[in-house]
């Protein structure tokens, strides 16, 4: 099938590399000329495993295009999604005016008869102001079709996460679009929950919302673990092996960032709000994510006592491992915690160094563990990078200023770590 894919962020060009990896004629689109150029010479604007090779593989097979124009680009293509960001408004809204241009962009260029998608994370009643928006521009009054399609892809394990998702959605309203989109998702296997618009676009929000209540829910119970002396290692495991709560995020630490839970949540509360429900359990939600760093920096500062001019080795950057994505990055609010204290900060990460630069300033970045530990007066891990588990803390012992560990992601058997001579700190474990 020929499709576009405008906006080619994570979601955006993941799903328009892996559609043509499925054997799809497929043209992304961007207003963004340096990336688009740069795409064209297969240099990739984001770290995700597998994506760089997926798309050389699908450019030299001629079936991935890129291109900056939205006439050209969907000029072709049957079924055009949109995938373009929707940042937060300082009141938690989300912002819909990149969606709204590119509505208004194709209603311009209809030629035959398309069916829009919305792949981007919209608030519940977008797909009818999409379809409103292309009505009042389609002046030739060509036929087209809206329907929703939430993408549950995570960063770091992207390609994976479309390829075998474990459902798929799809929010239309008529017979036609379900059918143009079954067909193009049926080479997945995967069950699909067909259903109206506004049911599709809550089926994301919920669900977004739903995991991160559980990573606070876990976190909340984390600190009552550390007043009680019980270990909430142990805990998630004996509630996770129940089935109807499942063990999957259920890990306790400095909570959860990226650019989906913490925008999203705020967005379901905004929504909900203005639609007449105080969702406050959603609001709680935020509070434990926000306290879950305060009390992580204040564990450091009960431990080293003083933190001006002690200097503070940091592992890990990035919201979460397998990924270079610094937004709502919980090492920001940390590390900025830390140099209100007066404590320097060096710190590594094996791919979010360049992009923290964004967002943190006075750090000395480091090209490993090793020369991070050198002099420093304690490590701490902020994300729960796999090859961080490699690290030879014999040899980090013999650098380190002050052999103590504080384990924001509770990576390390305690044990292990306690017999080299170090004190270990975590969240909520023995
Ligand atoms: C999330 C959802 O998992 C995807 O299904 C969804 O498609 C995506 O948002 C989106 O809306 O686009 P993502 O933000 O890539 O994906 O990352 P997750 O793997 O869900 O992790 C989010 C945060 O939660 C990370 O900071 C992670 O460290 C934290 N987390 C996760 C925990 O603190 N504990 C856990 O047990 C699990």
């Amino acid at each position: 099938m020929e499709i576009s894919v405008i906006g080619t962020g994570y979601v955006g060009l993941v799903t328009g590399v892996c559609f043509a990896e499925l054997g799809n004629q497929v043209t992304c689109i961007d207003n963004d000329v340096k990336k688009i150029s740069a795409l064209k010479k297969m240099i990739i604007p984001i770290y995700e495993p597998g994506l760089e090779e997926l798309v050389k593989n699908n450019v030299k097979k001629k079936r991935l295009k890129f291109n900056t124009s939205i006439k050209d680009g969907i000029k072709d293509s049957k079924v055009v999604f949109i995938a373009v960001g929707t940042p937060s408004r300082p009141n938690g809204e989300a912002d819909l005016t990149y969606v709204e241009n590119v509505a208004r962009g194709i209603a311009k260029h209809l030629s035959g008869y398309k069916l829009i998608v919305e792949k981007s994370t919209v608030p519940v009643e977008t797909g009818k102001w999409i379809e409103h928006t292309i009505k009042i521009n389609n002046k030739k009054k060509v036929p087209f079709d809206v329907a929703s399609n939430p993408e549950f892809l995570r960063e770091g394990s992207a390609i994976s996460d479309f390829m075998h998702p474990d459902r798929i959605v799809i929010g239309v309203q008529s017979k036609r679009a379900e059918g143009l989109l079954t067909e193009l998702y049926r080479p997945l296997k995967a069950p699909i929950v067909v259903t109206d618009i506004n049911s599709a676009e809550l089926i994301k929000h919920a669900s977004n919302s739903f995991l991160a209540t559980k990573i606070s829910f876990i976190n909340a119970v984390s600190q009552v673990c550390e007043l009680v002396g019980a270990d909430i290692s142990k805990v998630a495991e004996g509630m996770g092996m129940d089935k109807r709560i499942g063990r999957q995020f259920l890990d306790a630490g400095i909570g959860f960032g990226g650019s989906c839970f913490p925008k999203d949540v705020d967005a379901f509360i905004h929504l909900s709000e203005k639609s007449g429900y105080d969702f406050s359990l959603l609001r709680e939600v935020r509070r434990v994510n926000e306290r879950q760093k305060g009390y992580f920096v204040k564990l450091i500062e009960k431990k080293l006592w003083i933190l001006k001019d002690k200097t503070i080795g940091i592992l890990g950057l990035a919201f979460k491992p397998g990924t270079d994505d610094m937004r709502n990055a919980p090492a920001i609010d940390i590390i900025k915690m830390l140099q209100q204290e007066g404590a320097r900060i060096k710190a590594f990460d094996p791919q979010a160094m360049e992009k923290a630069k964004e967002f943190l300033t006075e750090i000395k970045f480091c090209k490993d563990a090793y020369e991070v530990a050198r002099d420093s007066d304690c490590l701490v891990i902020l994300t729960d990078w796999n090859e961080f588990k490699e690290i030879d803390f014999k040899r980090i012992k013999k650098l380190i200023g002050q052999p103590i560990i504080f384990d924001g992601r509770n990576m390390y058997n305690r044990a292990a770590i306690e017999k080299l001579g170090f004190q270990y700190f975590c969240i909520g474990r023995k």
